[in-house]
């Protein structure tokens, strides 16, 4: 089983961006703690990070036909980006939805997710866990 994660714009200044929300940690632990779990699961994982929206794109659509999941926190794109949505409608792969930070308790902007109206679950506010808990979602439901 293949799942691809991936991340959206300042997710790779995780350690230093906003600590106090997105804590101390690095874009580096969070590969390693996705790749640990994912060993555990027995299952085949790959990381991908971009701050642009088209690249995100391309790697949605890169996913199809051999990427069984998808983990995706768009970041800034959530709220924004019908593009991305139309990728994950386009591809029709399994998508799980993540955010590390409690976004219903953030900004009145962030309160809109486009692309979560393609996704089977979203997870947020669980820093790491967040996407802990998705890898083992996607994994139940693709069993
Ligand atoms: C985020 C929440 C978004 O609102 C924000 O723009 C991000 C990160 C999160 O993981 O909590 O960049 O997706």
């Amino acid at each position: 089983m293949k799942i691809l994660v991936i991340n959206g714009p300042n997710m790779n200044l995780l350690g230093l961006r906003e600590p106090d929300i997105y804590g101390r940690q690095t874009y580096a632990d969070l590969v390693e703690t996705l790749q640990k779990k994912a060993n555990e699961l027995g299952v085949e994982i790959s990381f991908m990070q971009s701050n642009h929206e088209g690249d995100l794109v391309d790697a949605i659509q890169g996913a199809y036909p051999e990427t069984d999941g998808i983990i995706i926190n768009p970041a800034a794109y959530t709220h924004t980006s019908v593009a991305i949505l139309d990728a994950v409608k386009a591809v029709g792969i399994p998508t799980v939805e993540v955010h590390m930070s409690d976004v219903k308790s953030r900004d009145d902007f962030r309160q809109v997710s486009y692309i979560r109206q393609a996704c089977i679950a979203t997870f947020m506010g669980k820093g790491f866990g967040s996407y802990v808990e998705a890898l083992e979602l996607l994994v139940n439901k693709l069993r």
